[in-house]
């Protein structure tokens, strides 16, 4: 059989809760606690022994417990003996670094993936993983969600949007959106200089005046990304401007920031806890990863 193993936090168990109670089968709470000296204590009660295990981690800030606490969790089960070992990370932190920008940098996800592979997971379920470079560092079965169109429709989006990827590496991601609602897509170019972290911006031809514009992308952090980018749109004439974005990290004054710059609202999904705010509407993605975990149920 196959059960459901969510981490130690909150939202890892609220996921759990969700995908369990619409595939219908057992959910296993990991005990978590702390040492005195701040080391990370797991414990999965509960006969599991040659069973097939989807771990559930949410990856939030802050990541680094949940990465080790999921690494522990792995080990946890291998000593239990379950039979295979699928992990699902709604949100693949540590992403963004799939490459050596600068010299002396490490390849971040890559540590991280190998390690999950080597402990003895098999498949690795993750949703808008930024790169699919990110995820090639995964030596066994990967699946990579992009829920955008699924949020797309079932919000309404219309075709006489105008859908915006703000840098030439997302527009993927918007024209998966344009195709779902039957609208156009384009994309701004974007600049990031690698030492400051700044970023600098033009639309070059696009001439978003008149339209509802949506712009898309995979993740707002400080929100610097999108709150210039909406900015832009609207001093060259749009009509308005939305946010679809896949995971939004929460970070103080990130929403404030794109609030600000002009955009009517920010729509998000639940791979990571999202307050409840008028401006942020908020999607459950876990029926399009319940749709595909059924696959492999035995
Ligand atoms: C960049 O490649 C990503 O797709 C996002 O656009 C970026 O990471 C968002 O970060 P921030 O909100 O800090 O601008």
């Amino acid at each position: 059989m196959t059960v459901i193993v969510s981490g130690s936090r909150v939202h890892s168990r609220l996921l759990g809760e969700l995908l369990a109670s619409q595939l219908g089968l057992k959910l296993f709470s990991v005990e978590g606690r702390r040492f005195p000296d701040g080391e990370i204590y797991v414990r999965i009660i509960g006969d599991i022994r040659g069973e097939d295990v989807v771990v559930i981690q949410s990856m939030e800030p802050p990541q680094n417990d949940a990465l080790v606490e999921l690494l522990l969790i792995v080990d946890a089960l291998v000593e239990l003996g379950v039979r295979g070992i699928t992990v699902f990370t709604p949100y693949l932190p540590y992403a963004r670094q799939d490459r050596v920008f600068l010299s002396g940098e490490p390849v971040s996800v890559r540590v991280f993936l190998k390690a999950l592979r080597v402990l003895g997971v098999e498949r690795l379920v993750v949703v808008e993983a930024h790169s699919e470079r990110a995820l090639s560092y995964f030596q066994g079965e990967v699946i990579n969600v992009n829920p955008l169109p699924y949020m797309a429709k079932i919000r309404g989006f219309t075709s006489d949007t105008l859908v915006i990827s703000p840098d030439l590496g997302g527009i993927g991601r918007a024209v998966s959106v344009a195709k779902a609602i039957g609208a156009r897509s384009d994309y701004i170019v974007k600049r990031r200089d690698r030492i400051t972290g700044g970023i600098s911006m033009e639309l070059g031809s696009l001439d978003p005046s008149g339209f509802d514009v949506l712009i898309v992308d995979d993740i707002i952090s400080t929100g610097g990304t999108i709150a210039e980018a909406s900015r832009m749109l609207l001093e060259r004439g749009a009509r308005s401007v939305q946010v679809l974005v896949v995971h939004n990290l929460n970070l103080p004054g990130a929403l404030e920031k794109i609030r600000k710059a002009g955009v009517l609202k920010v729509t998000t999904s639940n791979t990571i806890p999202q307050p409840d705010i008028d401006f942020l509407d908020v999607i459950d993605i876990t029926p399009l990863i319940a749709n595909i975990l059924v696959k492999w149920l035995r």
